[in-house]
Order: C-alpha cells, then structure tokens, then sequence
C-alpha cells in the first residue's frame, strides 16, 4: 500500500480562504480588525521563525499583528507588566507567548496572567478546563488542527482505536481528551503512550490511528503500524543542515517505510504545521467576534 498524502498545506489554504472572508466581512460590516501579538522572549531560532511565521499569516489574512521581540534576561515581571498592557489594548484579540520561556520565568505565571478572553493558544486554565468539559472555549491550535485534518481528510474517528504518544499540555493530552469526547473528530477509544510506557509498539500496532508528538526523530517504524492506519506525525526535528544553510527536518514517523502501510499520512513539512498557525488565526477571528459582541 501507498498511503495517501494528508497535506496541511492544502488544508489549511482552504481553512485560510474561509478566514479571509471572514476578516473581511467583520472589517465591512462590524468596522472590526482582529488583533494579534505575539510576545518571543529570547533568541531561540526555532521558536524566531514560528513567531515569524505566524505573524506574516496574520498579514496575509488582514489580521492586525503586532510582534515583540525580548531581550533574553528579560525578567517575568517585566514580562507580566507587558502581558498586563495587552490585556487592557483594545486593539488586541490575541496574546500569544511563545514557549518556551527562558528558565528563570515561570511560564505557568505567563500563561495564567493572560486575560482567558484574549488567550488563543488554549493555554489558560480557564480554557483547558473548559475544553475538558466539552464546553465553548478556544482550542489549542495543533490538537484543533489535528482534529480539523482528521475530518477534512474523512478520517473515520468515531469507535476508532486510537494511540496517541507524548503527555505534552500543548499537545499529547489536549489532543487525547478531545478525541474522546461526544463531537466530530471525537467518539475514539484512545490509549495515551509516553516515556514509560512498557510495550509501545503493541500499543501502536493496535492503532487505527497514530498520533506521534514526541519529538524523536523517526520513532515510528513500519513493524509498529497496522496495515491501513491513518498517522498524524506532529514531529519537527531538526536533525542537521543543508548546504544551504537550511535545517533538515525530520518527523516522529520513518515517513518512507511508515507510508507503505499506512493509509493516509500527513509529511513534515507541510503536515500539522501550516494547520497550527492557522487554528490560532481561526482563534483570532473568533475572540474578535467575541469583543465585537
Ligand atoms: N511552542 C511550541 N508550540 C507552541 C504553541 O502552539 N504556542 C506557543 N505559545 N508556543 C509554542
């Protein structure tokens, strides 16, 4: 078997379409902007050029973006002061901090200074436990990009077995809850591996789909897939450079060996990434909506 591509590049050209309507129809009938920033504290070149990445979309689709960029040895009360000022900026729908934070801020005293109405990564408490709960809340933009492949895609979910691997708040365990609970996308079985899970790859073999968010290079081999399982591989790892100075990415999921078995199969890049960025404009949009009204 040859799976078929799940591209997140596609997908999330069409969701983008859908948004720019949107942005424009808030914009001619309401005279509303959606704001964004995005605070980067530090010089990770990671997490410089996902900033990066997000604000030229929210461009893209007249979504007012703001970005600042920290010293490193920025302090976390200078930090909060700033958190504070957006709260209160009207132009502003969305604060996103990016993580990681440098090891002297609490990051958990980042993400819950920020005003729950205005926080469009899904990270504050209020919102997870919200989520939790099956209630109206934002989602946190890679398990709601994952959910939204899943479905455009025509992954069946409903009654599927699912494995997920990796425990992360931004990923493994937002993404395992929703996939159980009563919703499209949901209604799966779903078994959440980790570090100390004592048999992954029976686990994994079991799986109708795979949701890989560990962060190891290739970890899913091809003798641990069902024939005919969908994977979703949230892995970007950057794993040497190209002449041109370029990184060489590699997903969770042996792609070439995995795709053989599989089904379906999203490719990094080009899978769960560009879907990320644009749930948090998908987020965006909403809490401007929800200002408006
Ligand atoms: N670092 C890695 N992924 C994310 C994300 O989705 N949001 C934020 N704020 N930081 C991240």
């Amino acid at each position: 078997m040859t799976a078929k591509l799940i591209s997140g590049t596609e997908t999330a050209k069409a969701i983008r379409e859908e948004l720019t309507r949107e942005v424009a129809e808030l914009k001619e009938k309401h005279n509303v902007v959606p704001g964004l920033v995005t605070i980067l504290v530090g010089e990770d070149p990671a997490s410089q050029s996902y900033v990066a990445a997000k604000n030229k979309t929210a461009h893209a689709l007249g979504i007012h973006s703001e970005q600042v960029t920290l010293d490193p040895e920025t302090s976390e009360e200078d930090l909060l002061k700033l958190v504070d000022k957006y709260n209160k900026d009207s132009k502003i729908n969305g604060i996103l901090v990016q993580l990681p934070l440098p090891k002297h801020i609490n990051e958990a005293n980042v993400l819950y200074a920020i005003n729950p109405d205005k926080d469009v990564d899904g990270f504050h408490p209020v919102n997870v436990g919200k989520m939790v709960l099956g209630e109206q809340c934002f989602l946190p933009c890679t398990p709601h990009g994952i959910l939204e492949l899943l479905t455009r895609s025509g992954v069946e979910t409903s009654g599927a077995e699912v494995v997920v691997i990796g425990r992360s708040n931004i990923v493994g365990k937002p993404i395992a809850n929703l996939m159980l609970q009563k919703r499209d996308g949901g209604n799966a079985t779903v078994t959440l591996c980790h570090t100390r899970t004592k048999d992954m790859a029976a686990h994994c073999k079991r799986a109708d789909i795979i949701i890989a968010a560990v962060g190891v290079p290739k970890m899913v081999t091809a003798d641990m897939v069902k024939e005919g399982a969908a994977i979703i591989d949230v892995g970007v790892n950057r794993i040497g450079k190209a002449s041109n100075g370029k990184a060489i990415l590699a997903g969770d999921v042996d792609f070439d060996a995995v795709k053989e078995v599989a089904s379906c199969i999203t490719p990094v890049p080009g899978g769960v990434g560009p879907m990320t960025i644009t749930m948090l404009m998908k987020n965006t949009v909403q809490a401007a909506k929800m200002a408006a009204n």
